[in-house]
């Protein structure tokens, strides 16, 4: 299917809500469709989000707050250009794993002012079209994360993790949608989709 404009689709949650799942059932749909789709991820694979990933597993090692969040920025301002920009150009359909509101929620969860990572963040990156906000309480995340792998990162803490939660929720956008997590991942790709599909009726942002 031939799209008149290039829709943003944006995954947010803390760590084990189970966003990347459904990033991949929603890819698999519009794959299905015939709809020109991009999913992506942030961190991204690039230089500033192999730097990131390394500090998520091995630790801080001297990297303070402020630059840890130049890193997530200088990573987003590459995606943005070389990724998102050129493919709503193109009016595909991009797909979002993590965006700017979990550096504003993480970052702000570590002590800095979320509103103005917000800013920062809305002066070069485009708004989503929607951005789903699962939410599941942190006890179960932490039980999902622990059943699926066996090391667990700098920023999967219970008490981290409720800051961020808690960060989450208290944005507001008229794009912002917020999912229930806890149900089966297919009534959960249920809810998404009938928001994606109201949204694309309406076109427009
Ligand atoms: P995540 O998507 O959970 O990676 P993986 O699929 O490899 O587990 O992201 C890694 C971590 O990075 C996650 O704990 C959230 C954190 N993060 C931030 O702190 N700030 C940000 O801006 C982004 C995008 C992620």
């Amino acid at each position: 299917m031939k799209l008149e404009k290039g829709y943003l689709f944006v995954l947010e949650g803390i760590d084990g809500t189970g966003k990347s799942t459904q990033c991949g059932k929603l890819e698999d749909w519009f794959s299905e469709q015939g709809t020109p789709v991009l999913r992506l991820r942030e961190p991204t694979d690039g230089v500033w989000g192999k730097k990131i990933r390394t500090l998520l597993t091995e630790g801080r090692k001297g990297v303070t707050r402020e630059e840890e969040l130049e890193w997530f920025i200088n990573d987003r301002r590459e995606d943005v250009e070389k990724n998102i920009l050129p493919a709503l150009k193109d009016k595909k359909v991009v797909i979002l794993d993590r965006y700017y509101f979990s550096t504003a929620a993480y970052q702000g969860a570590l002590g800095l002012d979320s509103s103005s990572i917000l800013a920062t963040n809305e002066s070069f990156a485009p708004k989503p079209d929607r951005a789903f906000f699962f939410k599941v309480p942190p006890e179960e995340c932490l039980r999902r994360i622990h059943s699926s792998r066996d090391t667990v990162s700098a920023f999967e803490k219970k008490d981290y993790l409720e800051k961020v939660q808690s960060l989450f929720d208290s944005f507001n956008d008229s794009f912002i949608r917020r999912i229930d997590g806890s149900q089966s991942e297919d009534e959960v790709q249920l809810d998404v989709r009938k928001e994606i599909i109201e949204c694309m009726k309406e076109g427009a942002h």
